[in-house]
């Protein structure tokens, strides 16, 4: 319950409510991963486990909707067979996902960083939701690792936890250097998070150098370097997205030509059932990696092309792909089917570079 004299917009913990006082966080978090939490790839997974296994919903929305108040209503919507789109008047709902109080708030009392002078509000002061405890917390890597860094005894393979970020970051510089996750996926206290669905932000942890196509003997040659000089931890981190780096030679008409093609993934590629990893391929912090490119010049040839290609969902579209074809797969089937369409259409090309051979 909420202490008594606060108003009904401090009692309220959803984040519309929140974002009525704290405009500017509320706008960047409906840009973010974070506020999306409870999608349908996960939603069709709840469907399927049913409104009373909420120890199954549990092991899923801990991390994808925390609070007590989201669960219950998640068993509700349930056992309703619905899933509403968020109503304010719903309160904290589960399809707010992971929200500003799933952070800030713990037993009605709000926490928060110090202000940016690193001054605490005072006792004195008469603030809203009775200002906040200012804690140090809110800086550090380990904020974020009950989420994104599984304990030592959970799920690996080949030695290596699946969810290992803050393990790569803590022994990157880095962490040497002081640089948290927050420095890098909230510059100046934003509160946009992102990630590997974002070009730009993945494109600002990367140096990529392609050099001159060299032609002699009717063979063209070329190389290419790519440096995670900025991605604070392995690029990529997980083991859901697949990077391909494509070399080729194009025609004059800009078409690519098949046989001339080469494909390196950069991908830490396990199996669906995830017992087995095919391949780990991921560049470290700081480590730079180096593809040669040696091939017969084909007739047509006009120019050597070099794209990479970032596919952020795709562990997740073949496992929604497997999950469809399972006859024993029922209720979930809708939301499951929705997830596929949008993991289909969110592979980009991050890089793209034309170079005339003679
Ligand atoms: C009625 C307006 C209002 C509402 C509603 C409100 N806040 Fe606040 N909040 C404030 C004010 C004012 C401050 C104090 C800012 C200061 O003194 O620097 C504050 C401070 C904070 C801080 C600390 C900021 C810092 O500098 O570290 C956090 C975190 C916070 N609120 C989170 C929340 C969350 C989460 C919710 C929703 C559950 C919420 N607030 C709802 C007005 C509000
Ligand atoms: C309560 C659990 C939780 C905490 C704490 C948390 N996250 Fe997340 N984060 C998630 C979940 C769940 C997702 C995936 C959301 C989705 O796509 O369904 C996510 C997604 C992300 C993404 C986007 C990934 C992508 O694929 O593009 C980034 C970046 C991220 N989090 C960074 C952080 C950072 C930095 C912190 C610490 C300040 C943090 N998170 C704290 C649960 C959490
Ligand atoms: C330890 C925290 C954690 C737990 C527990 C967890 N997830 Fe996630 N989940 C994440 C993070 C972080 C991401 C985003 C990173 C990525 O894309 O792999 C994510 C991404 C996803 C995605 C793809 C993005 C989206 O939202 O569509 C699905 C689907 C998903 N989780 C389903 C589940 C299900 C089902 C469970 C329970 C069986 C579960 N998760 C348990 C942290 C967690
Ligand atoms: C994934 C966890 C997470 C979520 C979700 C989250 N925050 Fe924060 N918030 C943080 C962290 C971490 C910081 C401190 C960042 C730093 O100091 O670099 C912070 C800082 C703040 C501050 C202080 C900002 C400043 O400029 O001094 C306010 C206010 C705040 N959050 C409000 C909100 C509101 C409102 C929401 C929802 C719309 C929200 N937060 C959602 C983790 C979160
Ligand atoms: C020096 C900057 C930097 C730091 C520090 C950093 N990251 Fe990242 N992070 C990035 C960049 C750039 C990307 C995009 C490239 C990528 O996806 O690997 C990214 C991507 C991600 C993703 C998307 C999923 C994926 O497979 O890559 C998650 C989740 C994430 N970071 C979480 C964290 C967490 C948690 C920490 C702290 C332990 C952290 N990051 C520290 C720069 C940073």
């Amino acid at each position: 319950m909420p202490p008594a004299g606060y108003s009904q917009l401090e009692s309220a913990l959803d984040p519309v409510s929140c974002g009525t006082c704290h405009a500017q966080q509320y706008k960047d978090w409906k840009t973010a991963l974070h506020s999306l939490a409870m999608s349908p790839g996960l939603f069709g997974q709840l469907q399927e486990m049913g409104a009373e296994a909420a120890d199954d919903h549990q092991a899923c929305i801990r991390c994808h909707a925390p609070l007590a108040e989201q669960g219950e209503q998640l068993r509700k919507t349930l056992a309703r067979g619905a899933h509403p789109a968020p109503q304010r008047s719903d309160g904290v709902s589960h399809v707010h996902g992971l929200t500003c109080a799933g952070c800030h708030v713990r037993n009605r009392q709000v926490f928060g960083p110090l202000r940016r002078d690193d001054s605490a509000p005072t006792p004195e002061q008469k603030l809203p939701h009775d200002g906040w405890l200012a804690t140090e917390a809110f800086q550090d890597s380990r904020f974020c690792i009950a989420c994104h860094q599984f304990e030592p005894d959970g799920p690996a393979l080949n030695g290596k936890l699946l969810e290992n970020t803050y393990e790569e970051w803590r022994v990157s510089r880095h962490a040497r250097e002081n640089r948290p996750c927050q420095s890098c996926h909230m510059p100046d206290r934003r509160h946009l998070w992102r990630g590997i669905h974002d070009p730009e932000m993945v494109k600002s942890g990367l140096k990529i150098e392609a050099s001159r196509p060299i032609v002699a003997n009717g063979q063209v040659s070329a190389n290419l370097q790519i440096t995670n000089h900025g991605v604070g931890h392995a690029f990529p981190t997980y083991v859901t997205p697949r990077v391909m780096v494509e070399i080729g030679q194009e025609s004059r008409k800009g078409k690519m030509i098949p046989e001339s093609v080469e494909r390196h993934l950069i991908a830490r590629d396990v199996s669906l059932d995830l017992r087995t990893e095919k391949s780990d391929t991921r560049i470290m912090p700081d480590e730079t990696r180096r593809y040669g490119y040696a091939k017969v010049m084909y007739p047509g040839a006009a120019a050597l092309t070099i794209r990479i290609i970032v596919e952020p969902d795709a562990f997740y579209a073949d496992f929604y792909r497997a999950t469809l074809d399972d006859p024993e797969f029922r209720i979930g089937r809708k939301a499951v089917s929705e997830a596929l369409r949008r993991a289909e259409q969110s592979p980009y090309t991050m890089f793209l570079k034309t170079i005339p051979v003679e």
